[in-house]
């Protein structure tokens, strides 16, 4: 098991610059398999899921190149075998080979997805998607059989905006006969930038980043170089985090219209920002913190991948706020942590209600899930003393060299295998 060891109640200052997009970059992976030329993908993180999700394209025989920040993707021998459990299991995002793999051969074997434990996390969705495009879907055992005989544009309509379910239904239709249409699609930039790419390749897509996207079916895609955009949800958390403790702590290589939401939620409760055309720069953590709500929404709402590392920022503001999480079931495993941290926090049904200040002293705690672990850094920073973190695998995930990146502004966090 790896920890995170942080010697709180240090300030940090300089720049932290953010990598490509997690959630991009694990769509954009199994994305290049639908042609069967040379795609090349720039500013990949290096992060376990982006292995992961490489290490399925080796088991289908794709060859891939790996160097820093870059991929190069050829499925030129490809063969469509089963993907098992152990390999579907690491990572939820193992979904989009679904949607890929039927896209490409009409035919798709793979058990259901892993992921971090926020929810039940059902993809009835995506299959429903599927159907309507003319496959069947056989399951058992968590083994799904994914099989047409031809794919048919359809009408989809979905009945929550997922993000994943738009993104997969994306993937299997590019190449399928005729125009499909999903409305009630989610609009995260991250599905802008898998557009993108798959338009780059030759797919007729339009419409993304509304909730309606239409997809005009073509026989072939072509070879592309494509880039990651910044990933919002790691800019987010070192935002915050800039917000706790910076002096100043500037973030870089940011698109910061994808975080909004977050920024003037940030404003509202007294902080000073400089927002950039690509940076935003935290210029002051001293100031009386306004306490505040937000609850979490699809984008462009309060993303709930922030609401984990902003609860640590509302123990810090005077008075009472609260946060409601409207996404995901059981995503409040961090706060009995934060409670053993100090903080004063209630949970009744999907709401938290956290009185602040309170001053955090460091302790073991453990990251029950990315986003959790995030925020356990984040309150490891503030905190008198020495957090340790377990289970920092779950950070690994989704933040690439995050130990590197706080080191060089001053934290005093390390990474330890026992
Ligand atoms: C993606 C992100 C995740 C983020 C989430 C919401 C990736 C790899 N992960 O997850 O970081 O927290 O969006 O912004 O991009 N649902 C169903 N049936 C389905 C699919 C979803 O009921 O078939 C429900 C889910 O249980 C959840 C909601 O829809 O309550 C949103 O899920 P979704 O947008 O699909 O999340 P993911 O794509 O899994």
């Amino acid at each position: 098991m790896k920890i995170i060891e942080i010697e709180g109640s240090k300030k940090l200052n300089g720049t932290i610059r953010i990598s490509g997009a997690k959630n991009a970059t694990v769509a954009l992976i199994p994305a290049a398999i639908l042609t069967d030329e040379e795609a090349t993908i720039c500013n990949i993180p290096e992060i376990t899921d982006t292995e992961a999700l490489c290490d399925i394209l080796r088991l289908l025989n794709v060859k891939v190149n790996r160097s820093t920040e870059s991929v190069v993707i050829n499925p030129q021998e490809m063969i469509n075998t089963e993907i098992t459990e152990p390999f579907s299991k690491k990572l939820r995002a193992s979904y989009y080979f679904m949607g890929a793999l039927l896209g490409k051969y009409k035919k798709a074997v793979m058990y259901f997805p892993g992921g971090c434990s926020i929810g039940a996390r059902p993809i009835d969705l995506h299959l429903k998607g599927f159907e309507a495009l003319g496959a069947t879907v056989k399951s058992e055992n968590n083994k799904y059989i994914v099989e047409a005989e031809e794919l048919k544009g359809a009408n989809i309509y979905l009945d929550i905006a997922s993000v994943g379910a738009t993104i997969n239904i994306m993937l299997a239709a590019v190449r399928a006969k005729g125009v499909t249409t999903i409305d009630n699609a989610a609009k995260e930039p991250e599905i802008v930038n898998v557009a993108t790419f798959l338009n780059n390749m030759g797919a007729k897509i339009t419409g993304a980043g509304t909730s309606t996207i239409k997809i005009v079916g073509v026989d072939h895609l072509h070879k592309c170089f494509h880039e990651v955009i910044p990933d919002r949800i790691e800019a987010g958390t070192y935002i915050i985090i800039g917000a706790l403790c910076g002096t100043p702590l500037k973030i870089d290589n940011v698109i910061p219209e994808h975080l909004d939401s977050l920024l003037s939620k940030l404003e509202e409760m007294g902080i000073n920002l400089e927002i950039g055309a690509d940076y935003v720069t935290v210029l002051d953590s001293t100031t009386k913190l306004k306490a505040t709500n937000i609850k979490t929404a699809v984008y462009p709402g309060f993303p709930t991948d922030l609401q984990q590392p902003f609860t640590v920022l509302l123990t810090q503001a005077h008075g009472k706020s609260k946060v409601t999480e409207t996404i995901w079931e059981n995503r409040f495993m961090h706060i009995p942590y934060l409670k053993d941290l100090g903080a004063d926090i209630e949970v009744k049904n999907q709401t938290a209600t956290v009185l602040g200040p309170k001053e955090l002293k460091g302790c073991e705690v453990v990251a029950t899930d990315l986003r959790a672990g995030a925020a356990m850094v984040a309150a490891g920073l503030i905190a008198e003393g020495k957090t340790t973190i377990a289970n920092a695998e779950h950070i690994l995930r989704g933040y690439e060299q995050i130990v590197e990146k706080l080191s060089s502004v001053g934290a005093k966090i390390k990474i330890k295998e026992i």
